[in-house]
């Protein structure tokens, strides 16, 4: 870990629609203070599932017209190396999901091309960000927010266990295949760690109960150990840190926030 990383922010919520309507009061009101402070927001949306409730409500009254589309730059935390309109691809998710109906200038969608050998594509995408960030040298670029997933084995974004994608220090953005495990099986495009953690605001979505062991090992102690709700900080979170790709995103100068929905908590589910 490093000397300026923060506690991470740990929100509770009852389920999965409440975590999207948090996550879309939080995203209009990031979008509001970087347009202020910056002239423009600059977000990474996340693939997987998860955000999909999400992007619909951004869509929708009354958050659409919240956010300066015009002025948010849309970039993406990784991608399938598959093209923009096959079923895997984030952008299609996105694209169907959110940008096909909010008033985002196409010149403002950054997509990673799945298209493209995967090298090429993260090389490709690493230029778009030193261009659009204006980034000399070693420099990473500063996004407003990123918004990330976990999957079950702890991976974010395609930052997978045991995989060299993950200890990457230098390069922006890096092509890596993905465990024999992960859905779908394909190579992915994935920003880095330093891209991650260069981020002004980093916030997972993570719902469910077959997340709530990672998140566990990650955040520190569940339910029975920490009875509020809402935690902004919690024990032991160090022990899983370092093992799972998810703990390892810790903003240097950075807000990190975690919303999860109960399930993913480790909130026994209800009986009926
Ligand atoms: C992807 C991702 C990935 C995702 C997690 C969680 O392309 O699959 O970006 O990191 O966020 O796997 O996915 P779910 O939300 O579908 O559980």
């Amino acid at each position: 870990m490093n000397a300026h990383s923060q506690m991470p922010d740990i929100v509770v919520l009852p389920d999965p629609a409440a975590v999207a309507e948090e996550a879309a009061r939080r995203f209009v009101a990031l979008a509001a203070q970087a347009v202020q402070a910056r002239g423009r927001f600059t977000v990474a949306l996340a693939g997987g599932t998860t955000p999909g409730a999400l992007y619909h409500l951004l869509a929708r009254l009354p958050y659409r017209n919240q956010i300066a589309w015009e002025r948010t730059l849309i970039f993406f935390g990784d991608e399938r190396c598959v093209p923009p309109d096959h079923p895997w691809s984030n952008y299609r998710m996105a694209q169907e999901a959110l940008l096909a109906h909010v008033p985002v200038p196409a010149g403002n969608i950054y997509r990673m091309a799945g298209e493209l050998p995967s090298e090429s594509a993260a090389a490709g995408y690493a230029g778009l960000l030193r261009q659009v960030f204006h980034l000399r040298g070693t420099a990473r670029p500063r996004l407003d927010l990123i918004l990330l997933g976990m999957g079950e084995d702890g991976h974010t974004a395609s930052l997978f266990p045991d995989m060299p994608a993950l200890q990457e220090r230098r390069r922006l953005v890096v092509a890596t295949q993905v465990p024999e495990y992960v859905q779908p099986p394909v190579a992915r495009i994935t920003l880095t760690l330093p891209v991650l953690n260069a981020a002004c605001h980093v916030m997972f979505l993570v719902t469910g109960a077959n997340k709530a062991g990672k998140v566990g090992a990650i955040l520190g102690p569940g339910p029975l150990e920490s009875a509020p709700e809402s935690r902004s900080c919690v024990k032991s979170r160090d022990r899983g840190r370092q093992v799972f790709p998810a703990g390892r995103v810790q903003p240097t100068h950075g807000v990190l926030t975690w919303l999860l929905d109960r399930a993913a908590a480790g909130f026994a589910s209800k009986t009926s």
